[in-house]
C-alpha cells in the first residue's frame, strides 16, 4: 500500500530506478548565499576577487591545494547560516526521498580538483562499505558546471545487486572494482545552479580531471532522524534540523508510574 500522491510516487520511482536525481536549486536565495559566502571566503584567502571559479588553479599551486582547501572548508563552515541555506537548496527533494524529520551532517565537505591533479582523487567506493548507514543520502552541489571527468560517476542503479550480492566475485581493491564496473558507471552532468542528490550506498567516485577547468563541489549527508545509524553517530557527526513537535513531546515524555 502506498498513499503517496502521483507526483511523489513518480519522484520516488525515478530515484529508485536511477539512484540519484538532478534538479535546479529549490531555493535561489539560498543558492546565492552559498555562492556568495564561498566567493567571499576565497577572496579573503587569495586577497583578490576571483571572477571565474573554473580557473582558480591559476592562483594556487597543487602543492598548496590541500592546505588551501582545508582553510576554505574551515572558514565556510564557520558561517552560522551556511547549513541552513545548504539544506534549503535541496529541501524539496530531501523531503521526497528521505522524509521530513532530518538529520544533517554537522559540516559541509568541500572537494576541489584541479585539471590533471591526481593527488585529490576519490577512488570508487560506497560510503556504506566504509561504515556509513545505507539510509544516508548525499546532497552534492557544484559551484561550477560539472561534466565528463570534471564530474563524478555513480554505478547505474540497475547493477546494484548484480555485483555486490555475489561475495565470491567481490574484491576490495578499488582499482579492480573500477575495472569491473567501468562500463556500468554513469557520469553526472550537473550544471552550476543545480544539485545532485544521490544514494551514497551505490559505488561512486572520480578520476583525474582531464578538462581545462577546476571542479569545486560541496557535499553533505542527510538521513531520517529515526532510520538506523552507521558508525557516524548523533552529535559528533549529525544533528537534527527538522524535528517535529510530536517527536519532541515523545522524547521528553516521563511516565508518572
Ligand atoms: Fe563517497
Amino acid at each position: 500500500m502506498n498513499f503517496l500522491s502521483k507526483k511523489e510516487k513518480k519522484i520516488s520511482d525515478n530515484f529508485l530506478k536511477k539512484g540519484y536525481l538532478i534538479n535546479a536549486a529549490d531555493n535561489k536565495k539560498s543558492l546565492n548565499y552559498l555562492f556568495s559566502t564561498f566567493s567571499k571566503e576565497i577572496s579573503k584567502i587569495l586577497k583578490k576577487k576571483i571572477i571565474d571559479l573554473n580557473y582558480i588553479h591559476n592562483y594556487i599551486s597543487i602543492n598548496n591545494l590541500n592546505e588551501f582547501r582545508m582553510e576554505l572548508h574551515h572558514n565556510v563552515n564557520k558561517d552560522k547560516d551556511i547549513r541552513f541555506h545548504y539544506f534549503r537548496i535541496g529541501q524539496n527533494s530531501l523531503y521526497n526521498i528521505v522524509g521530513n524529520e532530518l538529520m544533517m551532517q554537522n559540516k559541509l565537505n568541500l572537494s576541489i580538483q584541479f585539471p590533471d591533479d591526481s593527488s585529490s582523487l576519490l577512488p570508487i567506493h560506497s560510503d556504506a562499505w566504509q561504515g556509513n548507514s545505507p539510509y544516508e543520502v548525499n546532497l552534492w552541489i557544484p559551484l561550477v558546471n560539472c561534466f565528463r571527468s570534471k564530474s563524478m560517476f555513480i554505478l547505474k542503479a540497475k547493477h546494484r545487486y548484480t555485483y555486490f550480492n555475489n561475495k565470491k566475485k567481490f574484491s576490495s581493491d578499488s582499482g579492480k572494482i573500477y575495472k569491473t564496473l567501468k562500463n556500468k558507471l554513469e557520469w553526472m552532468h550537473v550544471k552550476k545552479g543545480q544539485y545532485l542528490l544521490f544514494d551514497q550506498s551505490l559505488p561512486h567516485g572520480n578520476i583525474v580531471n582531464k578538462e581545462k577547468q577546476t571542479r569545486i563541489t560541496f557535499n553533505c549527508r542527510f538521513k531520517s532522524i529515526f532510520s538506523p545509524y552507521g558508525n557516524k553517530k548523533i552529535a559528533e557527526y549529525f544533528s537534527p534540523i527538522t524535528e517535529r513537535p510530536m517527536t519532541d513531546i515523545g522524547n521528553n515524555f516521563v511516565s508518572p508510574f
